[in-house]
């Protein structure tokens, strides 16, 4: 029975876990890449709902490295719903993030699958056991909310059979044609995980609805659209950040004049000139576009009050090193050859095409020498592909 059930409604690897007839656990693993914005989400509109004040861009990173897998199970034996994150158990605090996230999936659960067929496994009233691993380098210090919240959405929709994520990672993976709707469910654990649920070149449209219901990524283009775009990215500080993204970025709604002409004025037309950029795979446009909106993010933290600072000494000496190779290169060949790109830290993270990356790997080993007895080359330089999500 149970096989049967299973071939009727494929979700990806589900696996039938107890021998126990009386409490079947199915189970299924996703995994979900990090992905860094070219323009930054930076401002809610709602915070319950997770509504941006702006539209984001950005790229979702290769599965190598610096990605969340979750895996989430179900059966009618659990007694509670509980969250394991590396290995830890969290809280799951009633009415927070992970809980309305979850009360979405099962939800969408029994409408879409359990009352169109009432022979179905009541999956939606059952608890679940989530356990989520980050496989970041140890001292990366990047977010994983993105990855995080992603990975987590992707495998309870596998679970839930609401989409159709592939067996195995490989290079034909498309996303499903319901991930936009998942990114409604990813957005509200944390705004940018919603462009997580996509491979490649990810727009988060802000949307105009109060209920969120157009708040929703898109993929602008997949992975396989721009093979040479790399992503470099320095790890300055890995330690966490002293004002989180949450907190830092409603300072800014509350306080900041210039966050007002950013989303009104400048966020739109580079959206669209970012777009085109990717389509084209010109490299000069988006570079710009990307460190413009890099600088205007943190002038908007400079302009809260009270200020907020994420970049330090060794970031600006990045940028200027960027600045210079960039002049350089404009002067003999009329290109630019990198862009940085900052979060909500002090990292970097350069996007960069496939013949630039051992020169900008040199230059910048030049000024900042890796003592490599002790500290591995990994732990401060990761070079990432454009990637996608997956079904593990
Ligand atoms: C600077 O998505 O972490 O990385 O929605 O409150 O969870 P919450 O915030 P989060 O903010 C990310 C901010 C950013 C820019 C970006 O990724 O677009």
């Amino acid at each position: 029975r149970m096989h049967e059930l299973l071939e009727k409604y494929p979700v990806g690897k589900v696996s039938y876990l107890t021998s126990s007839l009386m409490s079947p656990v199915y189970q299924v693993t996703a995994s979900a890449p990090v992905n860094i914005a070219c323009i930054k989400y930076w401002g809610k509109r709602d915070t319950t709902l997770i509504l941006p004040t702006n539209s984001s861009l950005s790229v979702t990173l290769s599965q190598d490295n610096l990605r969340s897998t979750t895996t989430s199970r179900s059966s009618s034996s659990f007694e509670k719903t509980r969250l394991w994150l590396n290995g830890v158990e969290e809280v799951i605090k009633p009415g927070a993030r992970l809980d309305r996230c979850l009360a979405e999936l099962r939800r969408m659960r029994k409408e879409n699958v359990e009352d169109k067929d009432p022979s179905v496994p009541k999956l939606s009233t059952w608890n679940l056991h989530i356990a989520s691993y980050n496989n970041f380098p140890t001292a990366a210090g990047l977010a994983s909310s993105a990855s995080g919240f992603a990975a987590l959405t992707a495998s309870v929709a596998a679970l839930y059979g609401l989409n159709a994520f592939p067996q195995h990672p490989s290079s034909s993976y498309s996303p499903p044609a319901d991930a936009s709707q998942l990114s409604l469910i990813a957005r509200q654990g944390s705004g940018s995980a919603c462009r997580s649920l996509f491979g490649g070149f990810v727009a988060w449209e802000m949307g105009k609805d109060s209920n969120g219901r157009d708040s929703l990524a898109i993929q602008v283009a997949p992975e396989s659209h721009w093979p040479s775009l790399h992503a470099l990215i320095c790890v300055v500080n890995s330690g966490k950040k002293g004002t989180s993204s949450t907190a830092g970025m409603q300072e800014t709604v509350l306080t900041s004049e210039l966050l007002k002409s950013r989303i009104k004025d400048v966020v739109p037309s580079r959206m669209s000139s970012i777009t085109q950029a990717i389509l084209a795979k010109d490299f000069d446009s988006f570079a710009k576009i990307t460190m413009q909106d890099s600088n205007q993010f943190h002038a908007v933290c400079l302009d809260t009050f009270p200020p907020i600072f994420y970049l330090n000494d060794v970031s600006r000496a990045i940028i200027a090193i960027i600045t210079e190779l960039n002049r350089v290169s404009v002067e003999a060949t009329g290109h630019l050859v990198a862009a940085y790109t900052f979060d909500a830290g002090p990292n970097a993270v350069i996007y960069t095409e496939s013949e630039n990356i051992k020169t900008i790997i040199q230059l910048l080993l030049n000024y900042f020498p890796i003592d490599f007895a002790a500290s591995p080359f990994n732990d401060s330089f990761q070079l990432f592909g454009v990637g996608h999500p997956s079904a593990a």
